[in-house]
């Protein structure tokens, strides 16, 4: 079976890029993690890609980001949004409608935008979570593939509660790449 190609947008320190990469081993994977691009020099996520053989550039031009990476994009089915803190422009987000994915820190639609976690604990809020969406231009907005609650105890402060989060995150991005990568071959039969 021939595997859709994916390509995983970075910012930082990567542990979702390794969660996707480590679940495209298994066997019954649909997917193959071709290609990483950070919009940051030193990005933690790079080394990843690096251990696990996987092509990355990076592009730290903000201007034109979207132009200058299009030529690497050629083969790739699906792109995944890993902590990639830019927002893309809404040519290039309209251009892969249903083939671009992001993950968030919060059970959307609640605590849209930066710090979630943050959010969360300012707010008193009693659960937060995680949500994997596709991306559309407006931010955080886009339709739902999944998402998981977690609950904020009174002790919870941001980095304990990012932490609990980034568990879920864990199981829930491979989860959701594989039920898109599904979609896209039901498509193509
Ligand atoms: C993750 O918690 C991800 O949900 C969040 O950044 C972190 C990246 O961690 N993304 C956003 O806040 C996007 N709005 P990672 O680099 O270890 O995957």
């Amino acid at each position: 079976m021939k595997k859709l190609q994916v390509a995983i947008f970075i910012s930082g320190r990567g542990s979702n890029l390794e969660s996707l990469i480590q679940s495209s081993y298994k066997k019954q994977s649909l997917v193959k993690v071709q290609l990483v691009i950070s919009n940051n020099s030193k990005a933690k996520g790079l080394v990843i890609a690096k251990k696990n053989k996987i092509p990355s550039i990076h592009c730290v031009q903000r201007k034109n980001f979207e132009n200058k990476v299009i030529k690497y994009l050629k083969n790739i089915d699906i792109i995944c949004l890993a902590g990639f803190m830019q927002v893309l422009d809404s040519k290039f987000v309209r251009k892969w409608r249903l083939r671009l994915i992001n993950i968030h820190p919060s059970y959307l639609p609640a605590f849209k935008g930066l710090n979630a976690q943050n959010q969360a604990i300012e707010a008193k809020a009693t659960y937060s979570g995680c949500s994997v969406h596709y991306v559309t231009s407006k931010i955080d907005s886009g339709k739902i593939i999944l998402q998981k609650k977690v609950k904020i105890l009174k002790k919870d402060n941001t980095e304990s509660l990012s932490k609990k989060i980034l568990i879920e995150e864990h199981t829930i991005y491979p989860k959701a790449l594989q039920m898109v990568a599904k979609k896209i071959l039901s498509k193509k039969k």
